[in-house]
This record gives C-alpha cells, sequence and structure tokens, in this order.
C-alpha cells in the first residue's frame, strides 16, 4: 500500500513525490502534506488541510527561520525538492499505521556488478543489533556468505522442499554470523518457486528479510521485488543501464539508488539516494572481509536508518 501525499508546490515537488512512491491525493485525507513554504499559494493550499496531518515541508534559509521560531520541528524542513532531501524526512513523518511495517527488502539492479551484494552485507551488519534478521542470497554465487564470514547450505538441499518451506527447514540450511541468519549458498541459484517460497519462510523466521536478489532482467528478480514492500534498484548512470530502466516496470515501492555516483540521479531519472565511489573503503572492507567504512559506510550507515524506520 503505498501512502498517500497532499501536494502543495511545484512540478519539481510532484517529481519528488513520485520517486518516492507517494500517491497524489487530491481529494480525501492525505496520510502526509508536502508543502514547499517559498510558494505562497502552496502555503495557503496546505494550510486549508488538517493540522493533525503530518508535514514535511521545503523551506528557503528565511522560511526555515521563521519555523524554527515557531517552534516548528527542523527535523522535517528539507532545502531542496530532491527527492533524496525530502525522502527521509517522509519515512520518519508517516504515521506508523500507514507504513505497512517493511518485512521484506530486496536489492536488486539494473545489471550485475552494480553493488548489491556489497550493499545487502552492509545492510545486515547495520540492522543486525536493532531487529532479527535473515539475509537470503539469492544469487546462487555464496558472496553474500563470504561478506558476512560464513558459508549457508547450498540452494540444491531444498530444492525438493518447494512447496513445503517452511521457516525450520530454513533454520537447518541457514548460517548464522554477526547476528545474521544467512540463507543461500553456492554454487547453483535456486529457481524462482524456491526464491519465493523461501523469501515467505524467511519472514517467520526473523523480523525483517534483506534478499540480495538478481538483476531486473531475471524474472527472478522481479518476482522477488514483486513480493517485497520494499525494493532498491542499484543502477549505474550508463546507456545500458538507463535502456534497462527504461524497459522494465519498476514496482511502486522501489527505491533507485545511484551507485558509485556523487549525485542522487541516473540519467533523467531522480534517484532516492547515491551511494559514492569508494575504492579505499571496499579495499578495506575485501582485506579484511568485513563492514565498509569511510564515505561509503556512512552512506550505508543512512540507509540502514531509512530502512530501520520504514521496519518499524
Ligand atoms: N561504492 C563502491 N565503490 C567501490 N567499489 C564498489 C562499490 N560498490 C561495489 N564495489 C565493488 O564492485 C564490485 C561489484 O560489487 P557487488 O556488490 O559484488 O555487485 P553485485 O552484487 O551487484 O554484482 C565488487 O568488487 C565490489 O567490491
Ligand atoms: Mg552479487
Amino acid at each position: 500500500m503505498s501512502a498517500r501525499a497532499a501536494i502543495c508546490g511545484g512540478d519539481d515537488l510532484r517529481a519528488a513525490a513520485a520517486v518516492l512512491g507517494l500517491e497524489p491525493c487530491d481529494a480525501g485525507r492525505p496520510d502526509v502534506v508536502l508543502v514547499d513554504l517559498r510558494d505562497a499559494s502552496a502555503c495557503a493550499a496546505a494550510a486549508a488541510l488538517d493540522s493533525a496531518i503530518p508535514r514535511v515541508a521545503v523551506a528557503g534559509e528565511s522560511e526555515r527561520a521563521l519555523a524554527a521560531a515557531l517552534g516548528y520541528d527542523a527535523s522535517s524542513i528539507a532545502s531542496t525538492c530532491e527527492a533524496a532531501a525530502l525522502g527521509p524526512l517522509v519515512v520518519a513523518a508517516l504515521p506508523r499505521t500507514v507504513r505497512s511495517a517493511t518485512r521484506v527488502v530486496v536489492v536488486t539492479g539494473a545489471r550485475g556488478g552494480v553493488g548489491r551484494t556489497l550493499l545487502v552485507a552492509n545492510l545486515a551488519r547495520r540492522l543486525a543489533s536493532r531487529l532479527s534478521l535473515a539475509a537470503v542470497d539469492a544469487t546462487g554465487t555464496g558472496a553474500l556468505g563470504w561478506w558476512l564470514q560464513c558459508a549457508p547450505r547450498t540452494w540444491a538441499e531444498l530444492e525438493g522442499l518447494t512447496n513445503e518451506l517452511t521457516a525450520e527447514h530454513l533454520a537447518v540450511v541457514a548460517a548464522e554470523s554477526v547476528g545474521v541468519r544467512v540463507i543461500g549458498g553456492a554454487p547453483v541459484a535456486p529457481t524462482r518457486a524456491l526464491a519465493e517460497s523461501t523469501v515467505r519462510a524467511a519472514g517467520s523466521l526473523a523480523e525483517l528479510v534483506l534478499v540480495d536478489a538478481p538483476v531486473l532482467a531475471d524474472e527472478r528478480g522481479l518476482a522477488l521485488a514483486s513480493r517485497a514492500e520494499r525494493v532498491l534498484v542499484l543502477s549505474y548512470d550508463d546507456p545500458l543501464s538507463l535502456a534497462t530502466l527504461d524497459a522494465v516496470d519498476l514496482p511502486n515501492a522501489a527505491w533507485l539508488v545511484a551507485s558509485q555516483s556523487r549525485t542522487a540521479r541516473v540519467g533523467e531519472r531522480a534517484a532516492f539516494r547515491a551511494l559514492p565511489r569508494d575504492e579505499t573503503a571496499v579495499g578495506a572492507a575485501l582485506s579484511g572481509r568485513r563492514g565498509a567504512g569511510g564515505a561509503l559506510g556512512r552512506a550505508y550507515d543512512e540507509l540502514a536508518e531509512l530502512i530501520a524506520l520504514d521496519a518499524s
């Protein structure tokens, strides 16, 4: 279910709301009001809406000072209409009853080698102390287990159980490491049916399930994405990836993440966030088989924070 937003502002605010998966609400009661305080007519439109509905505002310096003087919570004021600036504020502002608590987060990509596994491993490390967590490697490479310092049993052991798979079965094949139950070892990928029933069953094993999923062009990638409350689509800003993004119907719950990029954009599209290229952090993480620090680590921290909010 997507949240309904009253959008009091211009086209840039509307575009950001679309990137964030908010449904524009022109009639009836919205779940959140997005208002551009720099625009007088937008302020008038927002003023007409019930003051009990949470607000996320965009403000310049002077409006921000005014809002602070009135005791308005500055943590829900962004300085631009960019989705990357508004996203965290919207996630935090939405009432819990509207955010169907995220149980399954699927990480997929416009193409391979885009940083899915590194992201899932780092989110898992960061979230493990806050939630009970299962991490599923649906790619068949076993790379997620490598990063999380364990070797989960191969998918082949589960293939006969596809239709009756339970959390108990998964508990047997999972490897526990760094506080995470890791499912899915090398050397073969699961069938689509097994991947789907595993993610379903993993939901009874843990509060949050992170899935390192095949790319969008693989039917398993899209199938898993369609079952998730939250989908992260990693993409480079290269012509091939842009063509792929144009060709697929991204699920509603998708947050586009610009990979190895300094700006939260992928071609013409606004992205939810950017993950910087950080060879030093990745090199250190690789040699110690541990979580990434540095600028990339901070970007992972922020995404983990948003997912924790989304999941609570
Ligand atoms: N932000 C980044 N900066 C530098 N190197 C990265 C970054 N993200 C991923 N890498 C490296 O790029 C390669 C592909 O990443 P990986 O997570 O395996 O991608 P995928 O799982 O999408 O195929 C790996 O060698 C990884 O260490
Ligand atoms: Mg991978």
